[in-house]
């Protein structure tokens, strides 16, 4: 029997061939996500679905799959879903970890080190005609080298971050709901209260998924205990962070930049107060945009989909209650 298939974009081909061997597959092919009705109406015979980090895959779409049993994420986090009505309607989640760890983690360390040497802003200075000569004062930055960087989770992609902060002798701080044994030994990393990682670090980049817990972490409070002139990076969720609270902190003085690869909402609003600030740089949320991972989180996804739908045991299952039981 084939199975049918809901895919809500365009995804790399090698995922899309390796899901067509066994199920119909309907694509939406425009560029923005599916509206809701089309979602509602797709999702009623649909055996399985694959769906993107823009997909806002509640309770009600969930219940309208009469015969769902999976939905596949063709990301990492899955804030995006409700895993709670998932898991009582005992459809799988799944999602694409590890594929995408060293990609996101050297898109962060490209901000931190865009924000620090000012690169954006020295880019728009030569373009525009502005250099004149060599100058003593001209474009002062901050090293990365002998700063000390404080991880805001320290999971897969956190510990990616700091092995190359290693590398720039950096100092690593993190904040972890767990201890990591694996930083602490190999690289010397220190496991310290949020307060702490506030108010030692220069550079603090969040690793953390986004969580009842994490929404708007760093809010006012948070921005008023990190050090004059730190530095924050954001590659996780765009809600983790407070931006109004981010927009005031820069705009004091008392963070140097921003770098920031995700918003809220996505895109932002054009007349977010941020996008008028020289010090924050600003990316599309790409983080695990190279074409090698692209692929390889859509043969992921696709594998995760098949597996369901074949009745075994996904690879990268999120809901992992459902086989307990
Ligand atoms: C991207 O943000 C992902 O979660 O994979
Ligand atoms: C996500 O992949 C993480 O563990 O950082």
């Amino acid at each position: 029997m084939k199975f049918n298939v809901y895919i809500t974009r365009k995804i790399p081909d090698e995922g899309v061939k390796l899901i067509k061997d066994i199920a119909e597959i309907r694509v939406w092919e425009g560029q923005l996500p599916p509206p809701k009705d089309v979602l509602l109406k797709e999702i009623k015979d649909a055996d399985g679905l694959l769906a993107l980090l823009t997909d806002k895959i509640d309770s009600e779409v969930i219940e309208a799959g009469e015969r769902l049993k999976v939905i596949s994420n063709y990301a990492v986090g899955y804030d995006n879903i409700d895993i709670g009505a998932a898991t009582q309607k005992g459809v799988m989640v799944t999602n694409t970890p590890g594929v995408l760890t060293e990609t996101t983690a050297d898109l962060a360390f490209a901000l931190m080190m865009a924000c620090a040497r000012r690169i954006v802003e020295a880019d728009k200075f030569v373009r525009t005609g502005r250099w004149k000569t060599w100058e003593p004062m001209l474009l002062l930055g901050r090293d990365i080298y002998g700063s000390t960087l404080g991880l805001a989770g320290a999971g897969r992609i956190g510990t990616a971050v700091a092995r190359r902060a290693a590398g720039f002798g950096m100092k690593i701080l993190y904040y972890n709901q767990s201890r990591n044994e694996k930083i602490e030994k190999e690289l010397g990393a220190e496991l310290v209260s949020f307060d702490r990682l506030l108010e030692q670090s220069d550079f603090i980049s969040i690793h953390l998924p986004l969580t009842h817990e994490t929404k708007h972490l760093f809010n006012k409070s948070a921005f008023e205990k990190m050090k004059h002139g730190s530095i924050l990076i954001n590659t996780a969720r765009g809600a983790i962070v407070e931006e109004s609270a981010l927009y005031e902190a820069l705009k004091a003085g008392k963070l140097a930049a921003a770098g920031l690869d995700v918003m809220d909402p996505e895109p932002p609003f054009t007349d977010n107060p941020l996008l008028k600030l020289d010090n924050v740089v600003l990316a599309p949320h790409i983080g695990s945009a190279s074409i090698a991972t692209r692929t390889r989180m859509a043969v992921m996804a696709a594998e995760n989909l098949v597996a369901a739908l074949k009745g075994k045991i996904p690879p990268n299952l999120v809901n992992r209650v459902l086989i307990d039981r």
